[in-house]
Order: C-alpha cells, then sequence, then structure tokens
C-alpha cells in the first residue's frame, strides 16, 4: 500500500489548488492512501535565530508527517513564474533535519492556475528546489491545470470538469506504479 502525503502551496481559504488537493484525496487507486499533509501557512517564516531556539511545532508537525508517507504529491499555483513563498518557506524547514524526510521519496507536481498555463513555469523552479532534497521526481506526464475557475468547486473542494477529473485519476495510477517501481528498485 502506497501512502501519498499531499502538500498545498497555497495559504489561502479560497484557494483553487487547495480545492485540487482535497479533491486529489478522493482520486487515488485502489490500494493507494492519500493523506493531507499540514498546510505551509502553520509555518512561521525561516529564521536559523528560531531554530537554534527548538523546531516550532508546525514545522516539527509537518515533519513528522512527512517522515509517515512513502511519496509526496505537491498541488500548487504559481508566483511570478515561480515557487509560492509559503511552500518554499516550508520545504526549508524540512530541510533543517538530517535525514530530511523528503530524501529518496518520489514527488509529483500539479499545478493550478487561472490562466491558460496552468502554472506551467512552477514546475522548473520547483523541480529545481526538490532535487536539492534529493527527491525523485516524477517529471512526467506533467499536470498543468489551466482555466481551474472552470474546472473546480473550491467550496465543495471537487473537480467539475469530468475530462480534468479522469485525467488526475490516471495521473495517480501513473504516480502510483512510478512510486512502485522505485521501491522495488
Ligand atoms: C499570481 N498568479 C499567477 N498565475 C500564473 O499563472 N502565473 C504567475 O506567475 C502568477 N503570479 C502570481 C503572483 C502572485 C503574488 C499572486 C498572488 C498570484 C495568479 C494565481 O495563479 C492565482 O491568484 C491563483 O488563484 C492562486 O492560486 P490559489 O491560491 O487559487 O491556489
Amino acid at each position: 500500500m502506497t501512502t501519498i502525503g499531499i502538500l498545498e502551496g497555497s495559504l489561502r481559504r479560497a484557494s483553487l489548488s487547495r480545492a485540487v488537493a482535497r479533491a486529489a484525496l478522493a482520486l487515488v487507486p485502489d490500494g493507494v492512501q492519500a493523506v493531507a499533509l499540514p498546510n505551509p501557512g502553520s509555518l512561521p517564516l525561516f529564521n536559523q535565530d528560531i531554530l537554534d531556539e527548538g523546531m516550532p511545532d508546525a514545522a516539527a508537525a509537518l515533519i513528522a508527517a512527512l517522515g509517515n508517507v512513502d511519496a509526496v504529491l505537491i498541488v500548487t499555483p504559481e508566483y511570478n513564474w515561480s515557487i509560492p513563498g509559503g511552500l518554499k518557506n516550508a520545504i526549508d524547514w524540512v530541510s533543517r533535519v538530517t535525514p530530511t524526510p523528503l530524501a529518496r521519496k518520489p514527488v509529483a507536481i500539479w499545478s493550478v492556475s487561472p490562466g491558460l498555463l496552468g502554472g506551467a513555469r512552477v514546475h522548473e523552479s520547483l523541480r529545481q528546489t526538490l532535487h536539492c532534497m534529493d527527491m525523485v521526481i516524477m517529471a512526467k506526464p506533467e499536470v498543468q491545470i489551466g482555466g481551474a475557475k472552470d474546472k473546480v468547486d473550491v467550496e465543495a473542494g471537487a473537480i467539475v470538469n469530468a475530462e480534468t477529473e479522469a485525467f488526475l485519476r490516471g495521473h495517480l495510477s501513473t504516480f502510483d506504479a512510478f512510486c512502485k517501481s522505485w521501491n522495488r528498485a
């Protein structure tokens, strides 16, 4: 049984990508468990002075939750062609334990945007950071959910476009196979 932890890149309540992340919990294939990881909004801004006093509870909770999953799915918007600061901040906190619970774990990225490109440009910058975490990135097939306002019901936390939902289900099956092949290697 693969357990996939879903990490959200947006902090806001009415977030399109958070709604997709919530929907993803129910889209995993049989034999896969999906769990929501703590939202990065619960973490303070990284500051070595804080860490010198001890790992903050919120960061420790995220680190512990990551330790309990086999793989990570990141569902995120793109901010200024790059990683939203809250998500980068969460990764920075998690990187401060040795070994980081991200290391050698499979990871996939879904970007979400109301724009046509679907946040395509966040993938490259996020992959750079995930490489630094020594994660095992499933680079393809890529998932960029563009025009998300028409595809997502934020209140319900649901995908309302059947084609998108089917594509995401398929992607999770492919990711599960990727995780299993990695674990066998
Ligand atoms: C954005 N947005 C955005 N969209 C995009 O496709 N590419 C981009 O580079 C950016 N840059 C950007 C920067 C900042 C600071 C903000 C606040 C927004 C728009 C963004 O996709 C839109 O606000 C989404 O709805 C944010 O995602 P959530 O919170 O709905 O998941």
